[in-house]
């Protein structure tokens, strides 16, 4: 396999790059972090997917949603791309699915079809598909920096298991114990056969046995079949005879019972015979009876009963109109006479009305002779319109009186004038002083006159006040008795009226036709009664009538009875004399049948002996037949039986033979083939991993070796040491040569690798001084490999290898720097 290209989105530092590899040795240079590993993380992960070691995260680039990886490369003369995607999911990172390109022919494939197709096609096994971890490819192609030296310091139990796996020696343990399944499970199937097949010569007896028995039954079968069909001879003979005897039989049965009804039938016929002559009798009887009623019925003519009855219902229903009639007027009358009296009784309250009239009318004159209720009125409001002036002028005086009052006691206060500040002379002030004395009394004069006035009109208005009350009380008394007085003359004026009308009722009453209705009714009853009586006498006559029809009617049925009697006497006659003549026939035949009944058992009895002997051969031969038949099912049965336990004794030998190889050569041939193996492994192995650590550490005193599990052994100075104790150049050393060394082993010895011609080393070279780089070159050298991958910080690299790739990494960002 040759790496040509790959191509980088997303992928940890990378946005989106290509780097190109060309063959021969290739150093991937640049600063710590440049993106240097994420290369050779992404060729593992474009050929085998995630695995324990290749993660969505560790591979994804931090913030972007997807990234791919895109690889180139050779193998086995073909070119080939693969590319696989990766995608952040909410809580996991997925492969969605991508595709291989072989010689320009794209397949779209899954990410587990991608990982078996890398498999098959570098030759790796198959049962990788199933695992998360790729030691082959880890252990001889590439190992990551930090792991390098792992492998020094695993237990030896880990490291032996990594190393079978890797050389593929643990398929001769799984080889042995599938032998011992397969020899086990042989002997199992053995002891099964052997079970089964230890009976086979007892089988072969029983079936001599069972078939000898066979034939002796069918003989004794083919002896009773003359016999057999003699019985059938004469069951056939008796059969036929038996039918004519039955028929027979079935004749003579016919005139037995041909006999016991003609029997029967004279009986029957006597009877009626009988029967009929006192019908006869009877009926004779009735005839005289019957002809002498008719002599005592008089005969007469029918009268018209319909017409009789409808005159009677003319005349009732006339009678009934009439009564009616005169029921309404009786009624009419009394309702009359009940509103007579009514009218009466109201006229007679007449007077009475007249009397409360005039009783009102002298009130009412009185009322109006009173001083009307306006003039009061008034009056009243004349006197307080001067009540009211005599309070103004009173008020108007004592105001006054009080000015004067005032007057005088300022005019006592002061001796100068409050307005023009002047002297007021004693004199002048007495002047005053009188003036308003003379004021003030005839104001109080005027207070006490006006006063008296005041009290006479209030006691005035007083009266006028009550006098007005009763006034508007006598209004109200003369306004009710006016509207008395008037519906009282509207009674009155009723009256008059009632009056007239009663008049207008007593002429009414008195011109009813009461009388002569009651005797129009009289004469109708009267008419009534004499039509009755005429109807019930037609009814009678008519039933006399109809007495005689029908007694007449009797009287013809029974003479029709009479002659019919009479012919079903002489019919039955007749009839037991010529029963009597068949009865007498049949008898004489039934006594030349009498022997028929003792032949017929005779016949039945020997059909019957012959039929039981037919049915007990015939019973004995099916119960032989059965018996062969089973006899040559289980004959059958016990012949494939032979045939099945003779194969199982082929199988049975076959197993002892292949069980016998199994466990005494297969298994002792595999364990040394894997002896071989692993010994040819260890003898290349341990031979390449000695010359190689002496070419990297030249130190004469020291020497490394690998014991039989395959731990390396360091010889210092004579004594044996762990890689744990060494320095650390020395540990780099000793890792780099065992790398090595299994690289070049596993090629050698698995022919169908197709990695062989490549290794990526990451950091080989740790530790290691100037001179010990220079043994490197000659030990990379002697591997010969096509193409070899070298990540390493050492400047002194770049001068022993063929091409340069120099990464740089700005603004977290990877690139290739041409
Ligand atoms: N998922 C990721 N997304 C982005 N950057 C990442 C991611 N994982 C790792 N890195 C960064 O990518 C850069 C390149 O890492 P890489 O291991 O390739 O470096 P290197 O060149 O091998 O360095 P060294 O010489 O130290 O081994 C580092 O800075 C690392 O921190
Ligand atoms: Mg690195």
């Amino acid at each position: 396999m040759l790496i040509k290209w790959i191509r980088l989105r997303n992928i940890r530092s990378y946005l989106s790059e290509e780097i190109h590899f060309p063959e021969g040795s290739t150093l991937l240079s640049g600063d710590i972090g440049a993106g240097k590993s994420t290369i050779l993380l992404a060729i593992e992960f474009a050929l085998f997917g995630f695995s324990t070691d290749v993660s969505g995260e560790t591979l994804l680039r931090n913030g972007k949603p997807s990234g791919s990886v895109e690889l180139c490369f050779d193998v086995d003369s073909k070119n080939v791309i693969i590319k696989r995607n990766l995608k952040r999911g909410k809580e996991s990172f997925s492969q969605a699915s991508g595709y291989v390109i072989v010689n320009n022919v794209k397949t779209e494939k899954s990410a587990e079809e991608l990982k078996a197709f890398s498999l098959s096609l570098l030759g790796y096994p198959e049962e990788y598909l199933k695992k998360k971890s790729m030691p082959l490819y880890r252990y001889t192609v590439y190992t990551p920096q930090e792991e390098m030296k792992r492998i020094l310091f695993e237990s030896r139990e880990e490291r032996l298991n990594s190393l079978r796996k890797i050389f593929g020696i643990e398929k001769y343990g799984v080889i042995r114990a599938n032998a011992v399944i397969v020899a086990s499970s042989l002997r199992e199937k053995m002891r099964e056969l052997s079970s089964r097949i230890e009976d086979l010569a007892r089988k072969k007896e029983e079936l001599e046995e069972t078939m000898k028995e066979i034939s002796g039954t069918q003989e004794r079968i083919g002896k009773m079949k003359p016999e057999l069909a003699a019985l059938s001879e004469k069951k056939q003979g008796l059969s036929k005879k038996l039918e004519i005897l039955e028929e027979k039989r079935k004749r003579a049965a016919g005139l037995k019972s041909a006999i016991s009804s003609y029997e029967s039938a004279i009986a029957e016929k006597a009877e009626l015979c009988e029967s009929r002559r006192s019908a006869i009798e009877a009926i004779s009887r009735k005839i005289s009876v019957f002809t002498k009623k008719l002599e005592e019925i008089p005969a007469a003519e029918k009268a018209d009963e319909g017409k009789l009855e409808n005159e009677l219902e003319s005349i009732s229903r006339e009678l009934s109109l009439k009564e009616k009639s005169l029921a309404e007027a009786k009624e009419k009358e009394r309702m009359l006479l009940l509103r007579k009296k009514e009218i009466e009784k109201e006229i007679a309250e007449e007077d009475a009305l007249k009397n409360q009239l005039s009783l009102r009318e002298k009130e009412l004159e009185e009322l109006a002779s009173g001083k009307p209720g306006e003039e009061i009125e008034r009056e009243r409001e004349e006197k307080e319109k001067a009540l009211r002036e005599i309070i103004e002028n009173k008020g108007r005086a004592s105001l006054s009186k009080e000015e004067s009052e005032r007057v005088i006691a300022e005019i006592a206060k002061h001796k100068v004038c409050p307005l023009c500040k002047q002297e007021i002379k004693e004199d002048y002030k007495e002047h005053l002083k009188e003036e308003e004395e003379k004021k003030k009394k005839s104001n109080r004069e005027l207070i006490e006159s006006l006063s008296k006035e005041q009290q006479e009109l209030e006691s005035g208005i007083k009266i006028l006040k009550e006098e007005s009350k009763r006034s508007s009380e006598r209004d109200a008394r003369s306004n009710k008795l006016s509207a008395e007085t008037d519906s009282i003359k509207k009674l009155l004026s009723e009256v008059e009226k009632k009056k007239t009308l009663l008049k207008g009722i007593g002429k009414e009453i008195a011109q009813m036709p009461k009388a002569d209705a009651e005797r129009e009714i009289g004469a109708l009853k009267e008419k009534e009664a004499e039509q009755k009586k005429i109807l019930k006498q037609a009814r009678e006559r008519n039933a006399g009538i109809a007495l005689r029809e029908a007694v007449s009617a009797q009287l013809s049925r029974e003479r029709e009875l009479l002659t019919s009697a009479e012919k079903e006497a002489a019919e039955a006659d007749k009839a037991v004399s010529e029963l009597n003549k068949r009865k007498i026939e049949a008898s004489g035949e039934l006594k030349e049948l009498e022997s028929t009944d003792k032949q017929w058992e005779d016949a039945k009895s020997e059909l019957d002996s012959a039929m039981k002997r037919e049915k007990d051969i015939e019973v004995l031969s099916a119960a032989l037949e059965s018996e062969a038949s089973l006899k040559s099912r289980n004959a059958g049965k016990i012949e494939a039986e032979i045939k099945e336990k003779s194969k199982d004794k082929k199988r049975f030998e076959l197993y002892r033979e292949l069980e016998q190889m199994i466990s005494d050569k297969f298994t002792a041939l595999v364990s040394e083939m894997e002896k071989q193996v692993m010994s040819s492994i260890h003898y290349e192995f341990g031979k390449l991993f000695q010359e190689w650590f002496s070419s990297l550490i030249e130190e004469e005193t020291m020497s490394a070796r690998i014991d039989e599990d395959f731990t390396p052994i360091i010889t210092e100075d004579g004594h044996d040491t762990s890689a744990e104790n060494l320095s650390g150049g020395e540990k780099t050393a000793v890792a780099l040569a065992y790398r090595l060394a299994l690289n070049r082993v596993i090629n050698d010895m698995v022919s169908t690798i197709k990695t062989k011609n490549l290794i990526i080393l990451d950091e080989p070279t740790d530790g290691f001084s100037s001179e010990q780089l220079d043994r490197v070159r000659t030990v990379l050298d002697e591997l010969g490999l096509r193409q070899m991958i070298i990540v390493s910080h050492e400047a002194k690299i770049e001068s022993f290898v063929e091409h340069v790739i120099r990464i740089t990494k700005q603004e977290h960002e990877s690139r290739v720097l041409n």
